[in-house]
């Protein structure tokens, strides 16, 4: 079993903002939380932060990410990025976009995006990414982006979870090498990153709404406030779903739980 290691990831990342710092804890209670200390601590741009195991990883609403010792993908990246807080949950679908490619590579296998923050692939739950931030006026102080990607194991039907999941071992019968992975969706997040912060968002969106399983398609997305049912038209360039209402009215969603209406 091949064990997480920062020297390998950083000569496959050779210059990237994503070498400098990489921080790889055997046991942690969440990355996210740990990034989130980092980040009130003046933490650089650009920190990884990984885990081998997570005592209290969390998901969005508050759900449990269950994940054993050294078989999966735990990692938080902490980002200072200029841009208008509408923008911050298209970093949220980089991410997302930058997994998907980086499978695609390694395996040849295609997985698909659930708006906001899930990675799916044939329909079971892959990964999701846990997207937290701090505003200072009109732009984030930091965003962390926390992502669990199930590479070499998956929660079991009868673990109580919500989505039935899978991992790239069920899908592609191989383990994976999650160091190789790891930086290969770090490289291929940065190019999109970078774009993002010089506001070159179209062929971004467009790639996202080619791999988006919802647009198109009937839906409901439960927000803090309300349920919203109607349409998905397709993605915005800052991350947030149209939603036409069965009353024509075209509503920007800018995050939310989605599920598909059949
Ligand atoms: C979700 O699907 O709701 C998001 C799951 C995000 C889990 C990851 S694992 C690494 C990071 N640390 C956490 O505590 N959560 C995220």
């Amino acid at each position: 079993m091949e064990h997480l290691n920062a020297e390998k990831i950083k000569t496959l990342l050779d210059d990237s903002r994503f070498s400098k710092n990489i921080i790889i804890h055997k046991n942690i209670s969440s990355t996210n939380n740990h990034a989130k200390e980092l980040a009130c601590k003046g933490g650089e741009e650009g920190t990884v932060i990984l885990a081998e195991e997570q005592t209290a990883g969390r998901g969005r609403m508050d759900r449990l990410w269950l994940s054993p010792p050294c078989k999966n993908i735990l990692v938080s990246l902490l980002l200072k990025p200029s841009i208008h807080i509408e923008r911050i949950f298209s970093l949220t679908l980089a991410l997302a976009l930058s997994i998907t490619e980086a499978i695609k590579k390694m395996t040849g296998l295609s997985a698909m995006i659930k708006w906001p923050n899930d990675i799916y692939m044939n329909n079971k739950k892959l990964g999701g990414i846990l997207t937290e931030f701090r505003i200072k006026g009109s732009e984030p102080e930091y965003v962390i982006l926390g992502l669990g990607l199930n590479v070499n194991w998956c929660p079991e039907k009868e673990m109580d979870i919500l989505f039935p999941s899978t991992s790239i071992l069920n899908e592609y019968g191989e383990e994976l090498s999650r160091n190789d992975l790891i930086a290969l969706i770090l490289s291929g997040f940065e190019k999109i990153y970078i774009e993002i912060l010089k506001g070159n968002v179209e062929k971004f969106n467009k790639r996202c709404n080619e791999l988006s399983m919802v647009s198109g398609k009937d839906i409901s997305v439960a927000t803090q406030g309300e349920i919203i049912k109607g349409r998905a038209l397709g993605i915005d360039e800052d991350g947030a779903l149209l939603v036409r209402g069965q009353d024509g009215v075209v509503q920007k969603v800018l995050n939310g739980d989605a599920s598909l209406r059949i």
